[in-house]
């Protein structure tokens, strides 16, 4: 497995073998979701390349950058046991050097659920994944559903900006329990662990309701509510009902495939999960 350290570096791994290539942009602390998208990119490209890049332009002045879990030994060994061929490893210097002023902004859909809770956010996460596309140029990228708004706003600039790359969206990978894997699940107390698997009961509940004809967001939204406020230590942040395509909020009954989601704070962590609807 090859560890990379530059823009140039990679550029010249991808372009050593014109086969195809998968890439999957992470922020290390991996865990079975993110191996689960390499997985999948090893079995559908020649070539794998995974990035762990903690990009701070992604987060908020009061958000949890410098306290963000990392452990690079560990990621290294299993993405070398899961049969990678490259990790890209850059430094916040090499990345966005002094006098950097570039920034790419996606409308529309970078706009309400998490572009709303988390302003800047998804300019941060557009602009470092357009520079790792530049660098990797990659035949597919893979990326979570669980990060719904995210995956659209790439898929997004991807088309607005005639990338030639499939964007592949991959399942949720959820522990036993059905808490969605996520990094910052292990900023949770063991009460607060234990009580999480709460959102997905929710959102399963919701989808029970939905496949019995419910239509009425109001009331998809107020089922996910209660079930989560019965829940003393989890506080609603956001539940969103939202036009799977577009994300526009929707008011009165749905009529076509919609996301269900949203975020449920547990002491200060943010838990943000969905389900699609259709
Ligand atoms: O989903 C993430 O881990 C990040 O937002 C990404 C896509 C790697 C960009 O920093």
């Amino acid at each position: 497995m090859e560890i990379l350290h530059t823009p140039a570096a990679l550029r010249a791994w991808r372009r050593s073998d014109p086969g195809s290539a998968g890439f999957v942009p992470t922020m290390g602390y991996l865990h079975e979701g993110h191996l689960t998208l390499a997985r999948r990119s090893l079995a559908e490209n020649a070539r794998t390349a995974v990035s762990i890049f903690v990009n701070p332009t992604q987060f908020g002045p009061n958000e949890d950058f410098t306290r963000y879990p990392r452990d690079e030994e560990r990621d290294l060994r299993l993405l070398r046991e899961a049969g990678v061929h490259a990790v890209y490893f850059p430094t916040p210097a090499t990345m966005y050097p002094e006098g950097y002023q570039t920034y790419v902004t996606v409308d529309g859909v970078s706009r309400g659920l998490e572009g709303d809770a988390r302003p800047g956010h998804f300019r941060g996460v557009a602009t470092v994944v357009l520079k790792l596309f530049n660098a990797c140029e990659p035949t597919r990228a893979y990326f979570g559903r669980k990060d719904a708004q995210q995956l659209r706003v790439l898929r997004r600039m991807t088309i607005d900006l005639d990338l030639p790359i499939e964007i592949v969206p991959c399942d949720i990978v959820r522990e036993a329990d059905g808490l969605a894997m996520s990094s910052r699940n292990v900023y949770l107390t063991p009460e607060q662990r234990a009580a999480a698997p709460v959102i997905y009961r929710a959102l399963r509940a919701a989808r029970d309701r939905w496949s019995a004809g419910e239509r009425d967001a109001s009331a998809l939204r107020e089922l996910v509510a209660a079930r989560i406020q019965a829940e003393p230590l989890a506080a609603i942040d956001y539940i969103s009902l939202a036009d799977d395509d577009t994300l526009e909020e929707i008011e009165g009954r749905a009529v076509r495939p919609a996301l269900l989601s949203l975020v449920v704070k547990f002491g200060a962590t943010r838990l943000l999960d969905n389900i699609e609807l259709d």
